[in-house]
């Protein structure tokens, strides 16, 4: 008997990894035993042995990649030899062949890789380490989705070159903007001790594409650039390296004034220059790949040249002067809004626009989807297509600041497509933002895009399980822009959620229409920046003091008596005229333009009907309510999808809705309640007036920033 139960107990203990509740921290990677017994019999007969001969540390890491993989999906231990077997067995090789010449698209990157059978055996080649490791987690993330063998071969190359996500994170731990916990990087503990966490970290990058990470806030600190910090920064990289990823550091502006004790930070001082030029070589010195700097400067109240009458050029070409020949780059915001015109839209554009072509080779400009500050919709920013001489990248906001924090679920790839496949028609019809942002549109060398993470320190990474998807969509956009949202949400699903073929379905359903209904219960028709001040979340329309106009509500919709929404044609700020003719004709006319864009151009009468037969005011009435009650139709769904989910995510995804659900009509009421007392008309049928008041409402706001 005591033996009997001892043995129950073993069995119970040897299996327990199998049944613990899935707490999210294996992300896409989970590598579960591949559940169909047909499949993962062919797999097994396909991947005996993987062989690889190389020493270099990125193929090194690709073989124990694909073994951890294969040991997970196919339940058995597979050899990672020098060569390939002889035998009659059948394998994988992983081979860097410098000169694979390969056509379609494998292109000419160095990180391109090509999955092909070759007599028995899968070979994945790439022309460098990087490009086999990004094969093998394509390989295994083929795998994973339960691609039958004969659909494994593909070749792929990355359409932009810098892939970056930018952490917004500060020495003290803190994470600005971050609603996932405190940042993962410890620095009281580096160089000494490198958390697990870190490997794990890179691991998930390299799957994705990632191939380079800012470690600090852009409002940087001026101690990373420290000696005692730069070897903090070289234990990271060191974790990073096998993995293909390049660390950047954001930097202060005044960091030679701060820790280099000069009286100046002016960037045509000699001194300055020989400052920064003996502290880049320092970090070479420890960080032999060191990627570059990222600068945000003279915004939002950071130092910059221009404290000193110089340009935002004069200060990234000193930058790009002391990286000297090493392989780095500068990426130098473009979020800056100086008042120089009455229009914040326009200002980034007017200090940057007039410097086209003064950038030295190895400066990118860094500009931020749309011309505002990561809204949940924007246009794209009128940079894009205006500034053919200088390579810019693509910056995109992955931590939901003004999308719901880790409350809300709100699916990001249909928020950076838009922004890529939007037409700038700057060439011609078809000059998207991606072909801007790839270099293709004007011919660059170097391209980037950056993505400001949404990771901490909770066991998940993202706090909200489902933003875990952002992440992943971001590194897969970044690698190929073409993908459809669709695609991108049904492979993490099937990764990371479940195989169930109808609980998948629900899932990217949900995950698709997530940020239009988002959208629609908080800004719909082209509303921008009505949310709480300084926090970033939740309603708060009414604001109207806030240190300077542009930081206001009112600034931006402009409600009065007559109609609401901003004035951007000829008629107003003119903002439209910095886009090419082809996109002011469809965005300058009030009666064709997208709804979508509507208010973020137009200052429309409340009882000016619309294309949908419905007045402003009723159309926006119906929006804040069909978008309030999509979120228990996003309830309903997700409660379908039960039986197919891990008890416990499913619990925790359940709740965060409820918490939709519950701030969705927050916005809803404030903002019909509000804008009402403008339009001063009925709530229109079928659908019922709040039962709380505007006061209401607002001390609701004031409970959330703790006033
Ligand atoms: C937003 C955000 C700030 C951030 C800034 C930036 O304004 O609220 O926290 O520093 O963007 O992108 O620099």
């Amino acid at each position: 008997m005591f033996l009997r139960s001892l043995l129950l107990l073993l069995v119970l203990v040897g299996t327990a990894p199998l049944c613990r509740a899935d707490d999210g921290y294996r992300l896409w990677l989970k590598y579960d035993l591949v559940a169909d017994a047909g499949q993962r019999a062919q797999y097994r007969a396909a991947a005996q042995f993987i062989a690889s001969n190389g020493s270099d540390a990125v193929l090194k890491t690709a073989a124990a990649e694909l073994q951890r993989g294969l040991q997970g999906l196919l339940g058995q231990s597979v050899p990672v030899l020098g060569k390939a077997d002889g035998s009659t067995k059948r394998g994988i090789l992983l081979l860097i062949d410098q000169s694979a010449n390969v056509s379609g698209s494998f292109g000419s990157s160095k990180e391109a890789y090509r999955i092909a059978t070759q007599g028995k055996n899968l070979v994945v080649t790439g022309r460098s380490g990087a490009g086999v490791l990004y094969g093998v987690f394509a390989l295994l993330r083929q795998l994973q989705m339960g691609q039958p063998l004969a659909a494994l071969a593909v070749s792929s190359s990355p359409r932009i070159q810098y892939r970056l996500l930018n952490h917004w994170d500060n020495p003290n731990g803190t994470v600005e903007r971050g609603y996932a916990g405190s940042s993962i990087w410890k620095w009281y503990e580096l160089p000494q001790r490198l958390d697990p966490r870190y490997t794990d970290y890179a691991r998930a990058n390299a799957s994705i594409g990632i191939n380079g990470v800012a470690i600090n806030n852009v409002n940087a600190s001026a101690r990373y650039l420290t000696a005692e910090y730069i070897q903090k920064v070289k234990a990271l990289a060191g974790v990073m390296r096998p993995y293909g990823i390049r660390v950047y550091l954001s930097v202060f502006w005044a960091a030679p004034k701060v820790i280099g004790g000069l009286k100046t930070s002016d960037p045509l001082d000699a001194q300055v220059k020989q400052w920064w030029t003996a502290k880049t070589e320092e970090i070479y010195k420890e960080i032999p790949d060191f990627g570059g700097f990222l600068v945000k400067a003279n915004s939002e109240g950071e130092p910059g040249p221009q404290d000193y009458g110089r340009t935002h050029a004069d200060g990234a070409n000193m930058l790009a002067t002391a990286l000297g020949q090493h392989d780095g780059i500068v990426m130098w915001r473009a979020f800056v809004y100086k008042a120089g015109s009455s229009d914040r839209f326009k200002q980034a554009f007017e200090e940057f626009k007039p410097l086209d072509g003064q950038f030295s080779p190895k400066v990118l400009v860094q500009v931020k989807n749309g011309p505002i500050d990561f809204q949940a919709r924007e246009p794209f920013h009128p940079l894009f297509g205006a500034m053919p001489k200088t390579p810019l990248v693509l910056e995109v906001q992955i931590t939901q600041e003004y999308l719901g924090f880790a409350s809300h679920l709100v699916y990001l790839a249909p928020l950076f497509k838009e922004c890529l496949d939007a037409d700038t028609q700057t060439k011609g019809p078809g000059s998207t933002v991606a072909k801007v942002v790839d270099g293709s549109l004007d011919q660059h060398r170097i391209s980037g895009i950056a993505g400001v993470a949404n990771i901490g320190s909770d066991r998940n990474w993202t706090g909200h399980p489902m933003g875990q998807a952002n992440w992943y969509a971001f590194g897969r956009l970044a690698w190929d822009y073409n993908l459809t949202s669709a695609a991108i949400a049904t492979e993490w699903t099937k990764m990371t959620l479940t195989h169930e073929p109808k609980a998948v379905a629900t899932i990217v359903e949900v995950m698709d229409k997530s940020r239009d209904i988002y959208v629609r219960y908080t800004t719909p028709l082209g509303l921008h920046h009505i949310m709480g001040q300084n926090i970033h979340y939740g309603p708060e329309p009414w604001l109207a003091e806030a240190g300077r106009p542009d930081w206001t509500a009112v600034y931006y919709h402009k409600a009065d008596s007559v109609g609401l929404g901003f004035d951007r044609t000829a008629r107003g700020s003119n903002a439209l005229a910095l886009y090419s003719p082809g996109v002011q004709k469809q965005w300058n006319d009030a009666k064709t333009c997208p709804l979508n864009y509507l208010l973020w151009f137009h200052h429309v009468s409340w009882k000016q009907p619309l294309s949908t037969g419905r007045t402003l005011w009723n159309e926006l009435v119906t929006r804040y309510y069909t978008g309030a009650d999509s979120v228990a139709w996003m309830q309903q769904r997700w409660a379908t999808a039960k039986p197919a989910l891990d008890p416990a995510l499913f619990a925790d995804v359940a709740a965060r809705l409820d918490i939709q659900r519950r701030e969705a009509l927050w916005w809803r009421d404030a903002c019909v309640l509000y804008f009402q007392t403008y339009a001063r008309q009925p709530i229109p049928a079928p659908f019922a007036p709040p039962t709380r008041t505007l006061a209401d409402v607002k001390t609701l706001v004031d409970l959330y920033q703790l006033k």
